[in-house]
């Protein structure tokens, strides 16, 4: 079968489409899936440039969707012809993190083989059911964008309607955590580096748009936006670089995400008035299998649908990384086949 692999040492020359041999029958507990879709995330980027080191061969990409061919034996929450979607650690079905997510060793696309090939038979909790009639694309940024905004409000914010959450960028986990505003009520700030794109984010629901090129202190305008008082929860993504602003932009008692560390990965921290504002900074990375099915779920309770700037075929994947990596996306980058 078809898949995309990535010769060691890694960068995008070192992506080949290869025929590696196709994973047969499932066994009892396992099921067989015809993959049909991924989305690029950053992780997936570092891992294709080399940057992450991983085994020479590695089929890439994280997130996969696709359809149930055939289920083994004693699997019953699943039926062939179902729509399915990969989980980012799938080992984790449920409860808090402990040290087995902490490395990414059985993450698809990292530590295992990932989700861009023709097949795959994997356990049957490996995998949620998708969104009802969500093509196969969209059902793909549930995985590691979705999951990540869906547990960063919801599961660790306790997100309510009428909370104010301040949202950094317009990439895939950004307008993910978005749509999730508008799903439940609650208000959402949105910075970006483009006015154009402000404006597709205001169209999408944000209440208050902030250009962070052209206002250096966000984080008081952000303040300005709510009266006084700040933010109840903070979509984090660009670590030591805007923490500070963060931290300025939030209300006292309040919540920072800290998802992303898209300015670099360590740098200066206002401790004293992180403590001060007796802020909640709680790190992350994306969650758990039962956060999935409750993320589905609420999907399916409302309209919304991902926002996927482009999607590639296969075949093209080095150039949806180089596409990723100029910055210019909207929402989410897919690849299908
Ligand atoms: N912890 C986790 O579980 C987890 C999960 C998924 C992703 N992440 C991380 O989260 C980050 C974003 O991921 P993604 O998939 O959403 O990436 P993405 O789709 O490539 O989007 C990145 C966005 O970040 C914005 N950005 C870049 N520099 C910024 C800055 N200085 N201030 C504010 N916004 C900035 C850009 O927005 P504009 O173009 O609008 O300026 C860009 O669209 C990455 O660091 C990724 O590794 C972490």
């Amino acid at each position: 079968m078809k898949a995309s692999v990535l010769r060691a040492p890694g960068g995008y020359s070192r992506i080949e489409i290869q025929n590696i041999p196709d994973p047969g029958e499932p066994g009892p507990g396992e099921m067989r899936i015809a993959l049909h879709a991924s989305s690029l995330n950053y992780h997936d980027l570092l891992i294709a440039k080399g940057s992450l080191p991983t085994a020479d061969g590695r089929t890439l990409m994280s997130d996969g969707a696709g359809v149930v061919e055939v289920v083994g034996a004693g699997v019953t929450e699943f039926q062939p012809g179902d729509h399915v979607v990969s989980c980012f650690f799938p080992q984790w079905c449920d409860g808090g993190p402990s040290d087995s997510v902490g490395n990414y060793g059985q993450t698809p696309g990292d530590g295992v083989d990932g989700f861009a090939s023709e097949f795959t038979v994997r356990p049957a909790g490996h995998f949620t059911r998708a969104p009802k009639d969500w093509s196969h694309s969209e059902a793909a940024t549930i995985t590691t964008a979705g999951l990540t905004a869906w547990r960063a409000l919801v599961g660790d914010g306790h997100l309510k309607a009428g909370d104010t959450v301040l949202i950094l960028g317009t990439g895939g986990v950004s307008l993910a955590a978005l749509q999730i505003c508008c799903m439940m009520g609650a208000k959402a700030i949105v910075t970006s580096s483009s006015d154009e794109k402000l404006g597709r984010a205001r169209a999408l629901g944000a209440t208050h748009c902030v250009n962070y090129r052209n206002n250096a202190a966000w984080g008081a305008k952000v303040m300005e936006l709510t009266d006084g008082r700040g933010v109840d929860h903070v979509i984090e993504l660009g670590g030591p670089g805007t923490l500070s602003q963060s931290i300025d932009a939030v209300r006292v008692g309040g919540h920072i995400s800290l998802i992303g560390v898209l300015t670099g990965r360590q740098g200066d921290v206002p401790t004293a008035r992180l403590m001060g504002k007796q802020v909640r900074l709680q790190g992350l990375v994306v969650g758990n299998r039962r956060q999935q099915q409750e993320y589905v779920a609420a999907l399916e309770g409302s309209d919304v649908r991902p926002v996927i700037d482009r999607s590639f075929a296969l075949e093209d994947l080095p150039e949806a990384f180089r596409y990723q990596e100029r910055g210019s996306h909207f929402g989410k980058i897919c690849t299908e086949w």
